[in-house]
């Protein structure tokens, strides 16, 4: 039995849940034979089944020429630009350095803690870089759970809409140390060469033993010359994180690439506490690495470094010109006296040929017979259509993917015959406490594994 999880070292009662579901889940043994596995350890997979499919003989010219300017999400392309993951189990990637959270509920100091939370918000969406397959969008009351013994949480999302696509998922250690939750209503607009993705709606993060709770909204993100040339992604806007117990915030700034690719995907900024005093300045790049520094020291470096003017936010996506992604990809500079907040993880060797996809998104999409029993009905890792495009089988995927889409608007038609209203069922739109605003919050009891009412939607 794997024993990981730090959980173990508290008494039992400061857990929340009993481990016996997320032994199950937690991962498979290892099949070489090997002396470890006797010795209890167990190990994820690190592979998909099958490579992925080639796109070049598909030419999505073709199929968008007619749709400038509409939202993506109505435009229908061939299962070959996806990739092998609902949008439910990528949003599930910001949990992937979940080991920042923790650090940050370690600490005492709150700056401290303020700068950890920032490397978070960055190190989520750090998952995106060169992911340009498109996510299978979830259907209506599609469901996945994420058990991660190890890194000592549990995560619940439920899509709970259609029209507009909203996405709603709550994580929360089995410590009772934070809470992560959000939704996302992803829009996608198509302008030509590009496509610029905003992800609309609110990531709230509250680490309970210092009754605090952050609040920001991620970047946008683009993904460049769909139609000919490389595919590369980048990420541009404001964020802030804002505490909400003083008002005090840290403001982060995902550059454009401006004009010689000089800024590419870096991110700058600051955290300010209430009398609006920088306190430490944030730099780094959402690709690579995250570090802090003094202000003073900042400030300092950049005379002597000479040229810090402030470039203008120019929108990138829009723009007919600069498409190519520049060539000049400088590594982070890095200034004396600075801390190491975050860096990224390498991707694992295989990755190109299996749609560029981290470690942790391997594992994902992975269904271990133990696990069916336990899973709800509407978990996305029983979709026919994802299971089928991750075992490189397209035809099967095409043909899935619209018996799947065809079953939810006959079910639409249905419902509206009978004036039934959709209910959603593990979350409800309430109000967000930090923020004032409408946000769709869990209920709970998912992990009473009661799935008798869950809808049939495969
Ligand atoms: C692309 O099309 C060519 C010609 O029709 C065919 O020979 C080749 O196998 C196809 N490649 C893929 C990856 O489907
Ligand atoms: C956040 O709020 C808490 C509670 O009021 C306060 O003690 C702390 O200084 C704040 N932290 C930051 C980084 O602003
Ligand atoms: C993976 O990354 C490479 C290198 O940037 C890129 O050429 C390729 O298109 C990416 N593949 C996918 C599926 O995004
Ligand atoms: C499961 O839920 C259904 C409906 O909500 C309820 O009728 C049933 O008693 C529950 N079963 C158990 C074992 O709790």
């Amino acid at each position: 039995r794997p024993s990981r999880c730090p959980c173990r070292l508290e008494s039992d009662d400061s857990c929340e849940v009993s481990f016996k579901d997320a032994l199950v889940f937690d991962s498979k043994p290892v099949t070489d034979g090997s002396a470890t596995q006797e010795n209890g350890v167990w190990e994820r997979r690190k592979i998909l089944p099958a490579e992925m499919i080639s796109r070049n003989n598909f030419s999505v010219w073709s199929i968008l020429k007619k749709c400038i300017g509409m939202e993506l999400s109505k435009i229908a392309m061939p299962v070959v630009f996806n990739e092998p993951l609902s949008f439910l189990q990528r949003i599930s990637e910001y949990m992937e350095h979940t080991h920042l959270i923790h650090k940050a509920c370690s600490l005492s100091d709150s700056i401290e803690r303020m700068q950890v939370v920032a490397a978070f918000a960055v190190s989520a969406v750090a998952s995106q870089w060169e992911r340009t397959g498109k996510p299978f969008n979830p259907l209506l009351g599609e469901t996945y759970e994420l058990v991660r013994e190890d890194e000592c949480y549990r995560l619940i999302s439920e899509q709970v809409s259609h029209h507009p696509p909203v996405s709603a998922f709550h994580a929360e250690s089995l410590k009772k140390e934070f809470k992560f939750h959000g939704s996302i209503y992803p829009k996608l607009k198509f302008w030509g060469k590009s496509v610029e993705a905003e992800p609309k709606g609110t990531m709230t993060l509250e680490l309970l033993k210092h009754k605090e709770a952050y609040t920001w909204t991620n970047p946008m993100c683009c993904v460049h010359n769909i139609i000919l040339g490389k595919l590369w992604i980048e990420q541009y806007g404001t964020v802030e994180i804002v505490n909400h117990s003083t008002g005090d915030k840290c403001v982060l700034n995902f550059k454009p690439c401006g004009m010689f690719g000089k800024e590419l995907h870096k991110v700058e900024g600051y955290i300010q506490d209430k009398s609006k005093k920088k306190r430490l300045v944030i730099y780094g790049k959402w690709t690579e690495c995250m570090y802090s520094v003094d202000p003073k020291v900042y400030d300092a470096s950049k005379k002597t470094g000479g040229d810090s003017k402030k470039l203008k936010q120019e929108h990138s996506c829009e723009g007919e010109e600069a498409d190519e992604m520049p060539e000049v990809q400088e590594t982070v500079t890095v200034i004396p006296g600075s801390a190491l907040l975050w860096r990224i993880t390498p991707r694992p060797a295989h990755s190109a040929q299996m749609y560029n996809f981290t470690s942790f998104a391997m594992t994902l999409n992975e269904l271990e017979p133990s696990m069916e029993r336990l899973l709800a009905p509407t978990d996305c890792r029983l979709r026919p259509d994802i299971r089928a495009m991750e075992n490189g089988d397209i035809d099967t995927a095409s043909t899935e993917k619209e018996r799947l889409e065809e079953k939810q608007r006959a079910a639409r038609r249905e419902r509206s015959q009978d004036k039934e209203e959709w209910s959603t069922r593990w979350f409800q739109l309430r109000t967000n406490p930090y923020t004032g605003a409408e946000d769709w919050l869990y209920t709970g009891g998912y992990f009473d594994r009661n799935y008798s009412d869950c809808p049939n939607i495969y």
